[in-house]
């Protein structure tokens, strides 16, 4: 059942666990998402992000979420996202498609700028009952920093600042650094709990956390005890989607001509690595 992202992550935090905003980017990742959510009855987020909008077309890849919800995930609640929209242009596009919720990501402007965009898209997006994350601090990429010491704290989320971003902005979630990192990165050694610790505090909207496809080893169970309401996964599923055709041509010297049966092995990784991921996080039986 498509269900709002506000309601779905207002129920994490109350409920004292966490959902996951999974990335798809075709029919195989999105039926498997909703599989594996149908599977645990976990409410979980679908989300998609600029490159995808190009690869698959928004409304097309739109659509097929909205229909795989639809069809497949009768009562379980399933929220439609944008994933790290980088413009005004874009929100208006996807609000134009349909999208219940996004995301701005103003993340690597400075601080003002990023308050007043992030405004104007709530202003702009709350008139439409669309609900909005901004993002405080920034989340790094693999492919910025491959190598060498990271200076974490030039990325960190100032907690002080949060508060006057979410009291300024009126934003429903937000997004936060706190030594997290997208792709398999090297993370800070250890998250900055306290950062974290003073940031719930303040704020009074959900947390997020992106980069979290490799917070396993109690880091994730440690995060949502201090408060954090959503984790924002993709690598760990390209992972599982890549590594399972990978070693379905090395393993099989005749693996056939039929995709349909090589992309149906995929699907199922997909779907036991997001299961993984909701037990994980908790959500399980939530819905
Ligand atoms: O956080 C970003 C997501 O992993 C999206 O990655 O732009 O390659 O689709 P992408
Ligand atoms: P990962 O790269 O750790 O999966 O993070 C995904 C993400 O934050 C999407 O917004
Ligand atoms: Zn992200």
């Amino acid at each position: 059942m498509i269900t709002s992202v506000k309601e779905i992550l207002t129920k994490a935090k109350e409920g004292g666990y966490a959902v996951g905003a999974f990335n798809t980017v075709n029919l195989e990742t999105t039926r498997a998402i909703v599989a594996a959510a149908k599977a645990l009855r976990s409410p979980v987020i679908i989300q998609v992000s600029e490159k995808t909008l190009e690869y698959a077309g928004g409304r097309g890849i739109f659509h097929l979420i909205k229909n795989e919800i639809e069809f497949y995930a009768g009562q379980i609640p399933i929220g439609i996202h944008l994933d790290h929209g980088h413009s005004f242009e874009i929100i208006q596009r996807v609000t134009d498609i349909g999208f219940p919720s996004v995301m701005y990501d103003g993340s690597r402007k400075d601080f003002v700028d990023n308050m007043e965009i992030t405004k104007k898209v709530v202003d702009f997006c709350h008139e439409r009952d669309v609900s909005v994350q901004g993002e405080l601090g920034n989340v790094p990429y693999l492919s910025e920093q491959k190598m060498g010491d990271v200076d974490w704290d030039k990325y960190m989320t100032d907690p002080a600042q949060a508060e006057q971003f979410v009291e300024t902005t009126g934003i429903d979630a937000l997004a936060v650094a706190i030594g997290n990192a997208h792709g398999f990165f090297k993370e800070r050694e250890m998250p900055d709990w306290e950062r974290l610790d003073k940031i719930v505090s303040l704020v009074s909207v959900p947390i997020v956390l992106h980069g979290a496809s490799d917070w396993e080893d109690g880091r994730a169970t440690e995060a949502i005890e201090r408060g954090v309401s959503c984790f924002n996964i993709d690598t760990n599923t390209r992972m599982a989607f890549v590594n399972a055709l990978s070693s379905i041509f090395h393993e099989n010297k005749d693996p056939g001509f039929d995709m349909r049966d090589i992309l149906e092995q995929a699907r199922e990784a997909v779907r036991e690595s997001v299961k993984r991921k909701i037990e994980l996080f908790g959500s399980n039986g939530k819905a």
